[in-house]
């Protein structure tokens, strides 16, 4: 059987964090699916579409991975495109009882068809998030290094 798997998140922008967690992943499974939640209660700096187009050019050196977009529930996302896992990253522990809720809601609304997989991510990313990152590239302060080429390359296309 295939193994199908999915790491969602906002990605605003995707980092080399999210990246290393990509690349990881993708050696888990036969394919993975990744995929930008279009959260409501979560407000975005880029559009989706931006979001997206940062995202598919992170990932083009990969072929088993496709990307997407969502909106609603992430279990009913997940059900809907029979994954078996769910990837997370876990930075330290500060992501640790947002997650631990989260994979137990979920784990909830899953009903056994579904799994949260949690992957610690690497030592030289620990301090990076997406918000910070975009603060900082906003104030004018230097991200490369920290986001895909192409994505900073895009974050400058449309600052
Ligand atoms: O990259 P993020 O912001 O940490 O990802 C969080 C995300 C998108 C995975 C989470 O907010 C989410 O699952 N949103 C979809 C709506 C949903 O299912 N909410 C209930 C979560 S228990």
């Amino acid at each position: 059987m295939k193994r199908k798997m999915l790491y969602a998140g906002s990605f605003d922008p995707v980092t080399n964090g999210h990246v290393d967690l990509i690349n990881r992943s993708a050696r888990l499974c036969d394919r993975l699916i990744v995929a930008v939640a279009e959260n409501l209660s979560k407000k975005a700096r880029y559009s989706v579409e931006d979001r997206l187009r940062m995202l598919r050019s992170a990932v083009a050196h990969l072929d088993n991975v496709e990307t997407d977009s969502f909106t609603g529930l992430l279990a009913d996302y997940a059900k809907r495109r029979n994954v078996e896992a769910v990837v997370r990253g876990l930075r330290a522990t500060m992501d640790f009882e947002y997650e631990l809720q989260m994979a137990h809601m979920n784990a909830r609304l899953y009903e056994n068809d579904v799994e949260t997989l949690f992957l610690m991510s690497s030592p030289s990313y620990s301090f990076v998030s997406s918000s910070l990152v975009s603060e900082v590239f906003m104030l004018g302060g230097d991200v490369e290094g920290l986001v895909p080429g192409p994505v900073l390359d895009y974050m400058k296309s449309i600052r």
